[in-house]
């Protein structure tokens, strides 16, 4: 008898055990499918776009400036690497990736610790990318 009542705390023990835990671990998965959408998701983002989050709203300025946070670095990279997929509408496809690059080099090294604030400062240089990039 006692043996029976064992097994049966036993499998009570159990039970909830596994209503507890299920939905934890339900949870987690969810938490996992969303990681990759968090922030903006750079997937359907334009040139225009990219350039109102990352300079209009000061987002690159920030950086430059020593002000962002990991987070905000992280962002900057992300957004400048969509841009760098993306073709400029007008000009020379090879200047635009190089232009691209080095935006994502320096960004992409500031997050790693670097201090490549000035060569990022030079590398967002708006007129000289719109003069040869941008649409009058
Ligand atoms: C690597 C090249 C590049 C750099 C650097 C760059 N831009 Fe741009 N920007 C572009 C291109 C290309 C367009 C035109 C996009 C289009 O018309 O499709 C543009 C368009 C814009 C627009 C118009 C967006 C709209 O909604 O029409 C703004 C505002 C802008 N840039 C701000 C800035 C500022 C401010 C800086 C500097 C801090 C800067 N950009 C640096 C490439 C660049």
């Amino acid at each position: 008898m006692c043996i029976y009542l064992k097994l049966l705390r036993c499998l009570v023990l159990a039970v909830t055990l596994f209503a507890v835990s299920a939905p934890n671990g339900r949870a987690a998965t969810d938490d996992q499918r969303d990681a990759p959408d968090e922030g903006t998701s750079t997937e359907q983002l334009d040139i225009k776009e990219i350039m109102r989050l990352t300079m209009t709203k000061g987002l690159c300025q920030r950086v430059i400036k020593k002000k962002a946070t990991k987070e905000e670095q992280a962002e900057l990279v992300r957004l400048f690497q969509a841009l760098a997929e993306l073709e400029p509408p007008i000009g020379d496809a090879e200047n635009w990736q190089e232009q691209c690059d080095q935006l994502v080099k320096y960004s992409t090294e500031i997050s790693q610790g670097k201090e490549s604030y000035k060569s990022l400062k030079k590398a967002a240089n708006c007129i000289q990318c719109h003069r040869q990039h941008r649409p009058k």
